[in-house]
């Protein structure tokens, strides 16, 4: 009787194991890197829209230089950068030169921080956007 009730525990203890073995390899492909495509994020979507509606786009093109730098170089630039959304969207609202080359970004008054900000994030997130 004895005997009977320990290989019934070890039964119960090996499909336990079995069960947590199983949610383990699930967690681990949960955890793996999965690949987000920064485009469906709704920060790049806000962003895009707001550089479409001011006159950004007159002077910047993604990934060519135009009258401004492509926004693919600034955002590589700044790539790792802690103050860069607060350093460039101060700029995006002051305007200035000297950074890339003599021509200068005219101010954007008119701009919100906040829009600012949104701008600036979604052009930091276009180098993983390929
Ligand atoms: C009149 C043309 C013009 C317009 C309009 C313009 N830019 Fe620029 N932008 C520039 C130039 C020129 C530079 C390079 C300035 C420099 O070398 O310091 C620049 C630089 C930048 C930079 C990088 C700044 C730095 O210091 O590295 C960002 C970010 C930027 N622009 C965002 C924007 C956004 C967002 C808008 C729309 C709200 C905008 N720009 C509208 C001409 C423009």
């Amino acid at each position: 009787m004895k005997k009977y009730f320990i290989s019934v525990a070890l039964v119960a203890f090996m499909a336990a194991c079995g069960g947590s073995d199983s949610t383990e390899k699930k967690d681990e492909a949960a955890a793996a890197p999965a690949k987000v495509d920064v485009t469906q994020t709704p920060e790049y979507k806000a962003g895009l829209a707001l550089i479409a509606k001011n006159d950004c786009l007159t002077c910047h093109k993604t990934a060519e230089k135009l009258v401004g730098p492509a926004y693919l170089d600034v955002s590589n630039k700044y790539a790792g950068v802690d103050t860069a959304v607060a350093y460039l969207s101060h700029k995006v609202i002051a305007g200035g030169s000297g950074v890339w080359g003599s021509l200068a970004m005219t101010p954007h008054a008119a701009v919100s921080q906040a829009d600012a900000e949104a701008m600036v994030k979604y052009i930091l997130l276009l180098k993983d956007a390929q």
